[in-house]
């Protein structure tokens, strides 16, 4: 094969010397911007390299002579936000749930810090915004089971229900599997559904009026009014803390639910509980 460099006639460049029937390969060198531009940019490159930390090692890596992690960027940054925050933080701490409430500033703080908790701690049970889900009370109506002004709530919220703590809030529905037949069981839940809404068997209402007197009248009151102190809950609404269905409530006069919310006073801190108090009474139903 010939070797033989020549220069092209059109272009002005050399040829490679390689042939291949008859075509030959022009060397067209790249423009000078860009060769100096990539030069360029492998000096600026080692200056990264030495400036900043860059080659891996086996167990650490170069450090860089600015010494520059992200880490203490981080550090820094978080520093700077407590920093921020402590001061609103510190005045949460010692205003009482109402000052936080007249306050526009520490209101506002409340309800940004207390929306992030809600989030975090209370959404999986309660969902988002405090609409509730079956068996766990939609938060942002004015129906409480055990009260709606903010003492009240930053209390279940600080000791829970039917949690493990002498504040607890705490009682218990009877479970009456075996003390009522299947019939009169029956009966009462046609009683209970015939408190909120037309349409229920009358006999069977009639049947179970003297049961639920007997029975149910103690925590429920007369007309099934309910009761905070016990959190039993009104049974003359349409608000339902599990079903209004005739089966959800022979089950929970057979088997209650009794259910149970985590004391949060154990798990955070004072200014977060109480930030949550005044979130939730902001929801909607705040008394
Ligand atoms: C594991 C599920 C669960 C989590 C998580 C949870 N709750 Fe509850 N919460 C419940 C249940 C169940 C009840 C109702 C208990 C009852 O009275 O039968 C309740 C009741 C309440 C009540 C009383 C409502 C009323 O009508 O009186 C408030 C207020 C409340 N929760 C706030 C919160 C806040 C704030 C958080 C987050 C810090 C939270 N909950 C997290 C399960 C939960
Ligand atoms: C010692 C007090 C107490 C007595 C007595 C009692 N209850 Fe309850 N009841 C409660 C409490 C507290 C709850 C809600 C908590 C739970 O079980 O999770 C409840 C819940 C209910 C619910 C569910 C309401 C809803 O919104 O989903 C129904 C229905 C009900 N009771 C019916 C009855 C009937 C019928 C009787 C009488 C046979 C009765 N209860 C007796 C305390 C009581």
């Amino acid at each position: 094969m010939p070797t033989k460099i020549e220069k092209d006639a059109y272009t002005g460049s050399d040829t490679t010397g390689h042939e291949w029937d008859g075509i030959r390969e022009l060397n067209t060198p790249l423009p000078k911007w860009w060769v100096y531009t990539f030069y360029a940019t492998i000096l600026w490159a080692i200056g990264l390299f030495i400036l900043y930390p860059a080659i891996p090692g086996l167990f650490s890596h170069s450090k860089g002579v600015l010494g520059w992690t992200t880490r203490d960027q981080v550090a820094e940054q978080m520093t700077a936000a407590q920093a921020a925050q402590a001061g609103f933080l510190d005045r949460i701490n010692q205003a009482s749930l109402e000052e936080i409430v007249g306050d526009n500033e520490l209101f506002t703080v409340a309800q940004v810090g207390g929306k992030a908790a809600f989030a975090d701690n209370c959404a999986p049970c309660h969902a988002p915004g405090g609409a509730g889900r079956p068996a766990f009370p939609v938060l942002a109506d004015d129906d409480w089971l055990w009260g709606g002004t903010l003492p009240e709530i930053s209390h279940t919220i600080s000791f829970g229900v039917r949690a493990d703590n002498d504040e607890s809030r705490f009682s218990e529905m009877p479970a009456y599997d075996g003390v009522f037949s299947g019939q009169e069981t029956a009966d009462l839940a046609q009683y209970v559904l015939s408190l909120s809404r037309p349409g229920a068997d009358l006999a069977a209402v009639e049947r179970a009026a003297p049961l639920f007197e007997d029975n149910c009248v103690a925590c429920h009151e007369v007309g099934g009014q309910g009761n905070r102190e016990l959190g039993a809950p009104r049974l003359s609404d349409q608000i339902w803390l599990y079903a209004d269905e005739e089966s959800a409530i022979v089950s929970q006069i057979n088997q209650p639910r009794h259910g149970k919310m985590p004391a949060w006073g154990e798990r955070l801190n004072e200014a977060t509980i109480k930030m949550l108090a005044v979130y939730v009474h902001s929801l909607g139903g705040g008394e």
